[in-house]
């Protein structure tokens, strides 16, 4: 993609304040003094197989990104693919209407949308949130010492390939769905609270490749302690049995390089922190002198969060035990 997108016409306007080139979250524009448009849009096929659950976690995850700028979302547009001839309206009823909820729960007015006939179901969201110019997160701002936060645990893509395959039992189904549903918008509360030096979103890059874009943009590198990463139930196992997506296992060979992972730390390890996330929680850098108040502020606001290493000089990412 950054092929594609280095032989684009830079977009340049001096209330440009965050463009695409920075990998960073959201598109974000300046308005006046005190007011910038926070925009971004993602949709994507069904992880799930309920309808309902599907649109609900296609909105947590397309509004992620402005909780992850510090913004405050305002408004969205559906985006939807649907075989109109091959399925029943009322799945896509059920699809608009988790959207529809999720999107309430957001705060976000839904303005309209647009569909295409489509062969395979596709849903999702462009959303617009609002920020202080001032008061915005990128994922630049990280330095030395930072702690690193993370505020969901890893493996969505490993269980959600295991629904697929037929693999995985409800009460895990159950779980892994709630999770993804789960919005950001508290996690991103107690960052408010408590101040954070850069902010970012785990996606689909993974844990390592989002946290790849934060300390390039910041200049830094960081030092991962795997046993304290917050994992899935039978993440680790699924890895183990070889039930990974293509896309977890695209992450992994594309930051391999640029990460040192401690002998121990074998291939089922190293694919679960590349596992490419859908709606995955917030990826912090704070202070070492807050990090203590960030974590009280965040289970405080009911989120399951933890503190997973730290950033360091030079540019690599270091994985140990
Ligand atoms: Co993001
Ligand atoms: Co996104």
């Amino acid at each position: 993609m950054a092929q594609v997108l280095g032989q684009l016409p830079r977009s340049t306007h001096p209330d440009l304040l965050v463009g695409f080139e920075t990998s960073d979250d959201a598109g974000v524009f300046r308005l006046n003094a005190d007011t910038a448009l926070v925009q971004t849009v993602d949709f994507f096929t069904p992880m799930v197989d309920d309808p309902y659950d599907f649109g609900q976690i296609a909105v947590a995850n397309a509004v992620s990104d402005l909780y992850a700028m510090g913004a405050t979302p305002l408004t969205g547009l559906n985006i939807v693919g649907f075989p109109l001839d091959e399925l029943p309206p009322s799945v896509l009823v059920a699809i608009l209407r988790g959207g529809a909820d999720k999107a309430a729960e957001a705060g976000l007015t839904v303005l309209g949308g647009h569909t295409v006939d489509d062969a395979e179901p596709k849903f999702g969201m462009a959303v617009t949130g609002l920020v202080h110019p001032a008061r915005i997160w990128t994922n630049a701002g990280g330095q030395v010492g930072d702690r690193l936060v993370l505020t969901k645990p890893l493996g969505t893509g490993l269980l959600t390939t295991a629904i697929k395959r037929d693999l995985l039992d409800p009460e895990l189904i159950a779980l892994v769905t709630a999770q993804m549903a789960t919005l950001n918008a508290a996690a991103a509360h107690a960052v408010r609270a408590v101040g954070a030096h850069a902010v970012t979103d785990v996606t689909g890059f993974g844990l390592l490749g989002h946290l790849l874009e934060l300390t390039r943009a910041s200049g830094v590198g960081a030092r991962l302690r795997f046993s304290d990463i917050p994992l899935l139930p039978e993440a680790l196992s699924l890895a183990k049995q070889d039930v990974v997506p293509g896309g977890t296992e695209k992450n992994l060979a594309h930051v391999k390089s640029r990460v040192d992972f401690v002998p121990g730390l074998n291939l089922p390890e190293q694919l679960v922190l590349a596992d490419a996330q859908t709606s995955g929680g917030l990826l912090i850098a704070v202070a070492p002198g807050s990090c203590a108040a960030l974590l009280e502020q965040l289970e405080a606001d009911g989120v399951q969060a933890a503190e997973i290493g730290e950033l360091i000089p030079g540019e690599r990412l270091e994985v140990v035990l």
